[in-house]
């Protein structure tokens, strides 16, 4: 069936990041509803294969679809690197990735030196090393994988001395090479945003990808004449596939308001 301009946007994280990305899609596109899911019963995707993480990209892009999702975004850098190519060739749907900010990070650092923070699994992609040929020639970029700082999202503790521990050892081996400009590869951190902007300093820039993943899905819908043509301000409906008690707690203090997030149904977790 060809997507309806009325349909919804579907949106899935390994967990609650891509609520960060969902915040943009709210901003740039007012009138769309908007379906979130979090893999919180998955998450971290970062220390799985790619196997695994095509295997819940598929269940949660036909979820999506069966709720009547007119576009999936892949709001998490990971499960892009390693499932972008498949869903867009499984799928008649848009679907609309992301990955790391490396070019305009090398295009803002001074210092020559540019650090990546992303997980384990986008850092040994394909589609990383790709992004490096085109755009990490004349300065050097300092990656850095992030074992636990999802998990510290997840359990909404956004700056808490094991946080703050976390995101010290990570930053330090970027800040001793020089980098003053610090990509956010992974949608969980930029709710470390705070606590990162505070353990770096006022010298150093925090770049993430959501407003930009929010204008090309814009971009997108309107090539395909897919934007919604309601004039009244859209919703949003959650789900997770982890705990709900610790899910509604969570994403609501993320959102910013008290949410409603249902199960994911069992064919799909
Ligand atoms: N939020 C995901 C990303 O953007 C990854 C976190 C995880 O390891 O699950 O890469």
């Amino acid at each position: 069936m060809a997507p309806s301009a009325y349909g919804p946007i579907g949106v899935f994280d390994s967990g609650v990041g891509g609520l960060s990305v969902l915040r943009d899609i709210r901003a740039a596109l007012p009138h769309e509803t908007l379906l979130y899911v979090a893999d919180s019963g998955h998450v971290p995707y970062g220390n799985k294969t790619p196997g695994y993480i095509q295997q819940r990209s598929l269940a949660l892009s036909r979820f999506l679809l069966a709720q009547g999702a007119k576009a999936i975004v892949i709001a998490c850098n990971t499960a892009t690197a390693a499932a972008a190519a498949l869903l867009r060739a499984t799928f008649d749907v848009p679907i609309v990735g992301m990955e790391p900010a490396v070019k305009p990070a090398t295009a803002a650092t001074r210092s020559g030196v540019v650090g990546v923070l992303a997980t384990v699994g986008t850092l040994q992609s394909a589609r990383f090393a790709a992004l490096l040929d085109r755009f990490g020639q004349g300065v050097t970029v300092v990656t850095q994988p992030c074992p636990g700082l999802p998990e510290q999202v997840e359990a909404g503790d956004l700056d808490g001395p094991t946080t703050r521990a976390l995101v010290e050892r990570y930053t330090r081996p970027l800040l001793e090479r020089g980098a003053d400009t610090i990509v956010l590869g992974c949608t969980h951190y930029p709710f470390l945003r705070p606590l990162i902007a505070d353990v770096v300093g006022p010298a150093v820039a925090l770049i993430d990808t959501g407003a930009a993943v929010a204008r090309q899905l814009r971009r997108v819908l309107e090539a395909r004449d897919l934007l919604s043509p309601a004039p009244t301000p859209g919703s949003e409906r959650f789900w997770t596939s982890g705990d709900l008690v610790q899910a509604q707690r969570v994403i609501t203090t993320l959102w910013g308001r008290p949410v409603e997030v249902q199960p994911v149904p069992a064919p799909y977790r």
